[in-house]
């Protein structure tokens, strides 16, 4: 495991860490010694994973965020800056699809909720943590994103993909605005990942099938993209600043 002693006591805020990709960065980041806030609309979940953690002796919170509400993240940033002291580094991991359909079939208020998840979700919490980031002198951003933003992989729902797309560029946006603070934004954009959740509703016929098409054949494990955002939030990644940092084994250039 690779350590990054300058992570510790520094504030890590997850949206989405109840689960997945979120949860496994939760730990990693804890490992390290990081304060870690784990917003997620499932509070029963983040508060599992909070104790889980606090368990192990380093610290975490839980608190209950509708990343889709501007109040709700509001307020969820407060509490993180009033608990925790400041904020160092937020990681928008809260994100997803119902329904795979054509442009042609998908239902406007599908299209609305995934837009609004995605995307206004991702953009709430980067407004609202400006302030706080500025503060903060190593200030991250790091942005889930997805294969299915950077290119047409497989099926998936269009609202999902260009709301993915958007991440990217808000991304950069965020990069060259908050550059002259010392603040850095960049996203990672993961292929179909091993977590539970994707574990359960796929085959093991359609994981090998989606593996075959990827040049390192196999799927990635969630731990695979929070190595990637512990190096993104280290001072190691101090002058990298609005890349979208493809983890999908190679299947973007496919
Ligand atoms: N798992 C994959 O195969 C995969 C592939 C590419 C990209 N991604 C992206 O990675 C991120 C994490 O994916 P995952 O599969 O680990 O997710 P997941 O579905 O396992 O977990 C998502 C978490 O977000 C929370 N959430 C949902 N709506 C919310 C809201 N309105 N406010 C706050 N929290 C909310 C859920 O409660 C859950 O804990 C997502 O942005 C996803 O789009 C995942």
């Amino acid at each position: 495991m690779a350590t990054y002693p300058e992570l510790k006591n520094r504030v890590v805020l997850i949206t989405g860490g109840a689960q997945g990709i979120g949860l496994s960065t939760a730990e990693e980041f804890a490992k390290q010694g990081a304060l870690v806030a784990v917003l997620d609309i499932d509070l029963v979940g983040a508060q599992k994973v909070a104790d889980s953690i606090n368990q192990t002796g380093q610290r975490a919170i839980a608190i209950k965020t509708d990343v889709t509400s501007e109040a709700s993240v509001i307020s969820s940033l407060k509490s993180v800056n009033d608990i925790f002291n400041g904020i160092d580094i937020i990681i928008n991991s809260a994100g997803g699809y119902g329904k795979l359909t054509s442009v042609e079939e998908m239902p406007v208020d599908e299209w609305d909720r995934t837009v609004a998840l995605n995307m206004r979700g991702t953009f709430l919490v980067c407004k609202h943590a400006i302030g706080y980031l500025k503060k903060s002198k190593a200030g991250r951003i790091i942005n889930v994103s997805s294969i299915s933003g950077r290119t047409l992989f497989g099926s998936t729902s269009p609202a999902y993909a260009s709301s993915k797309a958007a991440t990217i560029q808000l991304t950069r946006f965020l990069a060259v605005e908050l550059g002259p603070f010392g603040i850095t934004a960049n996203s990672i954009a993961p292929i179909t990942t091993l977590t539970p959740r994707v574990k359960a509703l796929r085959t093991a016929a359609n994981i090998e099938q989606i593996a075959s098409q990827i040049p390192l054949r196999r799927l990635p494990e969630p731990i695979e993209h929070s190595n990637a955002m512990l190096f993104l939030a280290s001072d190691n990644a101090s002058y990298l600043n609005g890349i979208a940092m493809d983890i999908n084994g190679g299947r973007v250039l496919m």
